[in-house]
């Protein structure tokens, strides 16, 4: 039976999976929620946010909708699966994403540090203090040594990790991390020990019981040439990683993925759906820094390139528990991706400019992140990452070099990229 399928979520990443959703001959009719300009030429967007769950509800029913695939990590750990299957209406329609409690995996970072603890997953040592412990958090600082990392436990759109050169500033910011610099996020504080080494990204999709290990990928967080300047939401990524061999692979799969997938079951945590395992290769090691509930952005714009499946039937098996019935086939290439952003990001930017361009770039996919529409129907930017401009090759830097061009071919004014990515490789 082919599957109407609504996508929630409105970036790269969600442009990225459409595009891999919409090549599927399984794929009825897509929709998106609420999607951007590029995702329009996939499916339909409905401009209903993804976490306002009672119009998602009345989308899913008018549309027949038979599937709800959720692309960001806001709505699940507001419990879109739960409220999903506590409706009778809506209740067998499968919702690809974990349940509330297993999203807090994300959505707690004390809570996945206890998990990776009860369930001897490698990952740094750590302490957690609140208000009333803060005294003894200061204490804690002093054992440790440099770096100071701390971490806000709730969500903080990627700006709750802080990483502190001294023991003062180090407690400076435990106190105002603790007096409610980020709310309620930071009413809770993870102090841990600071890991050295490259990063990787690991990613699995899950029917709760099996998984299958999706191509690994490396993103690159600052906004400066050479890993300098602040932390973004990611300015390029770069599949496969050469140091993720089949041997450091296995020690993944057999230390961390493994663990992971069998302590959720074991502890009855519902979970349908994507884990992004943020890994640290320390001396041959891999460690866990965090975990997502979701696929990450800007790496799903390579690997969803590097994925030969038919992403829905994989979809069907993680809905139905038969995941380990489904073949995951990967493709051999490399694939990069290239993030043009607006000038400025990640502080004050400004929206609205109009890009040209994206019809020129023959040699790669373009994948929107912040674009709309605007009144005279240009595609406009809207956001502080704007476009992923995707590329296949032989290698890296052969897809590297196609990629930097599509990035020069497109214009909008205060333009910026990263032209180093994947050079550390
Ligand atoms: P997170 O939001 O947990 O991914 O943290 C953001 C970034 O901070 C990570 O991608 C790492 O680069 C860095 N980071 C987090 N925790 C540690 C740690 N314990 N040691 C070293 N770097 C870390
Ligand atoms: N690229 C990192 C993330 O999606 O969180």
């Amino acid at each position: 039976m082919n599957l109407n399928i609504l996508l929630l979520g409105s970036g790269g990443r969600e442009h990225a999976l459409a595009w891999k959703i919409a090549q599927s001959p399984q794929t009825a009719k897509l929709y998106i929620a609420p999607g951007n300009a590029g995702t329009s030429d996939l499916g339909e967007n409905i401009p209903v946010k993804a976490d306002d769950f009672q119009s998602i509800r009345d989308i899913v029913l008018d549309k027949k909708i038979d599937m709800v695939v959720v692309g960001p990590e806001d709505p699940l750990v507001k419990g879109i699966y739960d409220f999903f299957k506590s409706d009778p209406l809506t209740a067998g329609i499968p919702v690809i994403g974990p349940s509330k409690a297993a999203a807090q995996m994300e959505g707690s970072k004390d809570f996945a540090k206890r998990f990776m603890q009860r369930h001897g997953i490698p990952t740094a040592a750590y302490r957690t203090f609140t208000g009333e412990t803060l005294e003894e958090g200061l204490r804690f600082l002093e054992t440790l040594k440099a770096p100071y990392v701390l971490k806000a436990d709730g969500l903080c759109a990627g700006k709750g990790v802080l990483i502190l050169p001294t023991l003062d500033e180090a407690r400076k910011e435990l106190r105002e991390m603790l007096g409610g610099m980020f709310g309620s996020a930071s009413s809770r504080v993870v102090i841990e020990e600071f890991m050295s080494g490259i990063e990787c990204s690991v990613f699995v999709l899950t029917d709760g019981k099996h998984y299958k290990i999706l191509p690994e990928a490396k993103d690159y967080k600052r906004v400066g040439e050479h890993d300098t300047g602040l932390n973004t939401g990611g300015m390029g990524s770069v599949s496969p990683v050469p140091f993720a061999t089949e041997e450091w692979m296995k020690k993944v799969e057999d230390r961390i993925i493994r663990p992971t997938v069998e302590g959720l079951a074991a502890e009855g945590l519902d979970y349908k759906g994507f884990i992004f395992f943020g890994l640290i290769n320390v001396d041959g090691d891999p460690k866990v820094i965090e975990y997502n509930v979701r696929m990450g952005d800007p790496e799903t714009e390579t690997v969803m390139l590097r994925l030969k499946a038919d992403i829905v039937e994989l979809f069907k098996g993680v809905a139905e528990g038969n995941l380990d019935t489904k073949v995951l086939e990967k493709d051999e290439r490399s694939a990069v991706c290239v993030m043009l952003v607006s000038g400025g990001y990640p502080q004050h930017y400004d929206k609205g400019y109009v890009i040209t361009g994206i019809d020129q770039v023959r040699d790669s996919i373009v994948f929107h992140a912040g674009t709309a529409f605007d009144s005279n129907g240009n595609v406009v930017t809207a956001g502080g990452r704007v476009l992923a401009v995707s590329s296949y090759g032989k290698d890296k830097d052969e897809a590297l070099a196609l990629s930097f061009k599509g990035a020069r071919t497109i214009e909008f004014s205060k333009k910026h990229f990263r032209s180093d990515i994947g050079q550390d490789l």
